[in-house]
């Protein structure tokens, strides 16, 4: 049920995306933006439109927020795998933007992604004017040196650190690195019904934990050509993750109990959260 979900919105964001880029000129740039935005799981898309049917907003209002945190996250993933950064040379199973164009273009790709992502939740057919700003203004804190770029930042001074983090500076660090973007995409819903977001960022802060700790999994145990990118490099790199500091069995304890505890944030909803729910456990069974 919440992989055919999965698989349907994924869909949509995609023809989405079609219709959003194949308005622009035919640049290497433009190019980039639309090679750069396929594939993928589409997992912060998919809670941005179903935390939205949780409040009965319509699909053709959350569309475009949910395109546009997807427009978000594959801007942070062409930066993150530049040689200055992480320098990687595949993405969702092909080469990453520098290595198929070169670096130049990586860094106007992803700068043009992250403004067509602001453009996409202010457009008019997303509602009120109240609705726009307020997700554009809690876009701005997750997307910056408040939430991801903190956390990136973060990620990259471990590397070099000479202590290793404490269990409470890598957890700050991996909620501002993937936690703030999947927070505000489960949000989301909640803030185009002028709705209380609690539960579904108190859900989706467990969630976002969750899941980078199955990505640092994936780093370790995971199938390189099923993941579509380069594995086993963070180690090496120093990075600081929960699998480094906890070893690989207490991360996954510590995965399956934060997906408990997202579950049991969504209680209030009663079963219309099923499939929410569904998409937490999916998070740390995934091999992709
Ligand atoms: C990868 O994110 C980067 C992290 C924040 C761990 P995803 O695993 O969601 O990547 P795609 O979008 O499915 O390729
Ligand atoms: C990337 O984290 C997080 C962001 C892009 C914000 P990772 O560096 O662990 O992601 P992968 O493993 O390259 O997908
Ligand atoms: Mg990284
Ligand atoms: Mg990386
Ligand atoms: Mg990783």
């Amino acid at each position: 049920m919440f992989q055919d979900i999965l698989a349907q919105d994924a869909v949509r964001i995609q023809n989405h995306f079609d219709l959003v880029l194949g308005a622009l000129d035919d640049l290497n740039v433009t190019r980039a933006m639309a090679y750069a935005t396929q594939g993928g799981k589409r997992l912060r898309g998919f809670l941005v439109l179903e935390s939205a049917r949780l409040h009965d907003i319509d699909a053709g209002r959350a569309i475009w927020p949910a395109t546009g945190i997807e427009a978000l996250h594959a801007y942070s993933l062409v930066h993150d795998d530049l040689p200055c950064m992480d320098d990687d040379d595949m993405r969702r199973g092909r080469p990453t933007v520098h290595v198929k164009w070169d670096e130049g273009t990586a860094l106007l790709t992803g700068d043009a992604l992250q403004t067509l992502a602001f453009e996409l939740c202010t457009r008019p057919e997303v509602g009120d004017a109240e609705v726009r700003a307020e997700l554009a203004l809690t876009l701005a804190k997750a997307s910056g040196a408040q939430g991801m770029v903190l956390g990136q930042a973060l990620d990259i001074a471990a590397e070099t650190a000479s202590n290793s983090l404490t269990l409470d500076e890598i957890t700050h660090l991996q909620a501002g690195k993937t936690g703030a973007l999947i927070e505000w995409s489960a949000c989301a819903g909640a803030r185009l019904a002028q709705a209380n977001p609690e539960p579904l960022c108190r859900y989706a802060q467990a969630l976002g934990l969750a899941f980078q700790i199955a990505d640092d999994i994936l780093d370790v145990e995971g199938d390189a050509e099923k993941a579509g990118k380069r594995l086993q490099k963070d180690a090496e790199a120093g990075k600081a993750t929960f699998v480094s500091l906890l070893g690989l069995d207490a991360a996954k304890d510590r995965a399956a109990d934060l997906v408990d505890q997202a579950c049991a944030a969504l209680d209030g909803y009663g079963a219309s959260a099923e499939t929410l729910k569904d998409a937490a456990r999916f998070v740390i069974a995934r091999d992709s």
